[in-house]
């Protein structure tokens, strides 16, 4: 594996489990410093010990995005222990299914908070350190859920959007502090929570030209590229990574 990420340090929200676990390990194999959070302890414990089993270093951190008081100490925790963030993928999101017409101001409020406020604030806080890294780029992890759907995830999908356009404002005001920031819109991906729902899975499937969902580790994959040198002319962008089921 290129170790192309050598010495370069990374947060990773919601890396206990899903697309968040495996970032953190493929940041890891490319030689990353990597610090995961999310607010299970226990989840975070056990990515924590399956990495050290694969000769993984990964550091947790709990934290709950909502909180800017978290955000803070996991700024400060990967600091202390790093010296410094070179990379920041917002991944953790909150998801209901509400129809809009029932939603309530704390759903939204929650919504919302953990999927953009907690990306421009842990962007903000980890600001002054990417500044100072030679090879700094935040991903955002969005979803094609804002390009397809019917009634469900009204909010998730409105929030989604949000963070994309979010993206493109942080690429264009800190693209002359050399920061790259890019969204990653994944399809259906065979996490945990897929098997809890097998008739969208068979559905999922049929719908998608490669027909079969996405790999946690291809998702990885694609947000190991945008963070690397690679993809040095690349900012602003939305990298759609769904086995064409949006087409
Ligand atoms: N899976 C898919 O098919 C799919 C498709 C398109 C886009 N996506 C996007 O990809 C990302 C990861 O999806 P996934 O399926 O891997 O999710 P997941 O398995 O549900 O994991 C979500 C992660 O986020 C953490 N999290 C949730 N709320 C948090 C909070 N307030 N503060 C900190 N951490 C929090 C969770 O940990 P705790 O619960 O311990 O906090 C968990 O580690 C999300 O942004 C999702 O919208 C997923």
């Amino acid at each position: 594996m290129e170790q192309d990420l050598d010495a370069r340090t990374a947060i990773v929200t919601g890396g206990g489990r899903g697309i968040g676990q495996a970032t953190a390990e493929a940041l890891a194999t490319r030689g990353a410093n990597v610090v995961i959070c999310g607010r299970s302890t226990d989840a975070l414990d056990k990515a924590q010990s399956e990495a050290r089993d694969a000769g993984l270093n990964i550091v947790s951190q709990p934290c709950d995005v909502s909180s800017p008081e978290d955000i803070a100490e996991l700024v400060g925790v990967t600091v202390e222990a790093f010296g410094g963030i070179d990379i920041v993928v917002n991944n953790a999101a909150f998801i209901q299914m509400t129809p809009l017409d029932q939603v309530s101001v704390e759903e939204f409020d929650q919504t919302f908070a953990v999927n953009v406020r907690g990306p421009m604030l842990l962007a903000q806080a980890a600001l002054p350190h990417l500044k100072r890294s030679a090879g700094a780029s935040i991903v955002n992890i969005s979803s094609v859920a804002v390009a397809m759907g019917g009634q469900t995830m009204a909010l998730y999908r409105a929030s989604k959007l949000a963070l994309l356009g979010l993206t493109k404002v942080m690429a264009k005001e800190w693209g002359a502090d050399g920061i790259r920031v890019n969204s990653v819109m994944p399809g259906k991906v065979d996490t945990a929570d897929a098997a809890i729902e097998p008739e969208m899975v068979e559905l999922a499937k049929l719908a998608t030209p490669l027909g079969r969902l996405a790999e946690p580790g291809e998702i990885a994959d694609a947000i190991c590229y945008l963070v690397s040198d690679h993809a040095s002319y690349i900012t602003g962008a939305t990298l759609t990574v769904d086995g064409g089921v949006s087409f």
